[in-house]
C-alpha cells in the first residue's frame, strides 16, 4: 500500500486540498503513462473543480498539446478556474457530464481524464458513455475516483439521523455509491464492458493518509464541507457529530502508533481505449 506524505515524506498533509493534489500527483506518477498522449492533442478533464488538477496535468501531458479543456458541473468552480488558469490552450467550460452531450463535443477529443470526480455523478452509465462519445477515434482516457473512505462511512451514518439528513442526504447517495460494494471493480467494469471501449484495465488501489492530527483533519473538512451547512453554529456541531462517529469505530487509528493519524482510502483507477 502507498504512504502519502507531503513532499518529502517528513509533513503531513493539513488539508484536503493537499490530499486531492498528492493523490492526484500519485496517481499521474503511476497511471499517465498508460496514455497515448502526444502532439496536437485535444484533451478534456472532467470534473474539473477551481482548476487546480487540470493544471497539475499538464506536467504529464505532451508539452505541444493542441487543447486542454476543464469541464465541471458548477458556475462558480468553472469562474474561479478560468480566472487562475485560462491561458491560449487551456479553458473551463460548464458541462454536466450526465446530461446529453452537445453535438460539437462529440468525437472532439483524444484524450480525457478526470479525477475523484465521478463517484459525484449519478448516472454512471450515461456518464461512461458520454465518455466514449466524447472521444474520437485514437481516443484514450484515464479516470480516477475515491470509491471507499473512513470519511464515506461516517457520512452515510450520519444522513440516517433525522438532524443532519437533510443536509448530507442531497448527494451522499452517489459519493459514496460504492462504499458498501463487495467488488467495486466488477461493478464498473460491467458498465464499461457496456458501453464498448476496447482495452479495459479497471483496479482498486488502497492507499494511505497521513494527517497530523483528527484535529487536522477535521479542521479539513470543515473547509471542504461538502453539504454546504452554514458556517457556525450549525456547522460546528455536525463536525463534533463526525469527529464522535470517527473516534466511536476508530476510523482513524494513529500511523505506526505515533500522534499521527492513518486516513485510508481505495480509489478506482480505470484505463480506456476507444
Ligand atoms: C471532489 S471535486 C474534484 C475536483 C478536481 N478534479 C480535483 O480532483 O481536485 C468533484 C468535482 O466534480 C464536479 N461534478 C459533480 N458532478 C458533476 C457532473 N455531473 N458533471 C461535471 N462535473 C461534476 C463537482 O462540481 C466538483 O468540482
Amino acid at each position: 500500500m502507498d504512504v502519502l506524505f507531503e513532499e518529502g515524506a517528513d509533513v503531513v498533509y493539513e488539508d484536503t486540498k493537499y490530499f486531492y493534489l498528492a493523490n492526484a500527483r500519485n496517481h499521474y506518477q503511476k497511471h499517465a503513462s498508460k496514455v497515448r498522449w502526444s502532439d496536437g492533442d485535444r484533451i478534456i478533464d472532467i470534473g474539473s473543480g477551481d482548476g487546480g488538477l487540470t493544471n497539475v496535468l499538464k506536467s504529464f501531458i505532451s508539452a505541444n498539446y493542441k487543447e486542454l479543456i476543464g469541464c465541471d458541473a458548477s458556475e462558480e468552480l468553472i469562474d474561479i478556474a478560468n480566472d487562475k488558469y485560462c491561458d491560449n490552450r487551456t479553458k473551463f467550460v460548464l458541462l454536466n457530464i450526465g446530461d446529453e452531450l452537445p453535438e460539437k463535443m462529440k468525437g472532439r477529443f483524444n484524450r480525457v481524464t478526470s479525477c475523484h470526480a465521478l463517484n459525484w455523478i449519478i448516472n454512471q452509465r450515461q456518464t461512461l458513455q458520454n465518455i466514449y462519445d466524447l472521444l474520437a477515434e485514437d481516443g484514450d482516457c484515464l479516470l480516477m475516483f475515491i470509491a471507499k473512505s473512513a470519511l464515506y462511512e461516517a457520512y452515510i451514518a450520519i444522513a440516517k439521523t433525522q438532524k443532519w439528513q437533510p443536509w448530507v442526504k442531497a448527494n451522499i447517495q452517489y459519493v459514496t455509491q460504492y462504499q458498501n460494494s463487495q467488488d467495486p471493480v466488477s461493478e464498473v467494469r460491467k458498465l464499461i464492458d457496456g458501453v464498448g471501449f476496447k482495452t479495459v484495465s479497471v483496479d482498486c488501489e488502497e492507499l494511505s493518509y497521513v494527517f497530523k492530527s483528527l484535529e487536522y483533519f477535521l479542521r479539513s473538512e470543515e473547509a471542504d464541507n461538502p453539504y454546504k451547512i452554514p458556517d457556525g453554529p450549525l456547522l460546528k456541531e455536525f463536525m463534533r457529530e463526525l469527529e464522535n462517529f470517527l473516534i466511536r469505530r476508530n476510523l482513524l487509528p494513529a500511523f505506526n502508533n505515533t500522534d499521527l493519524i492513518n486516513y485510508v482510502v481505495s480509489r478506482i483507477v480505470i484505463y480506456v481505449s476507444k
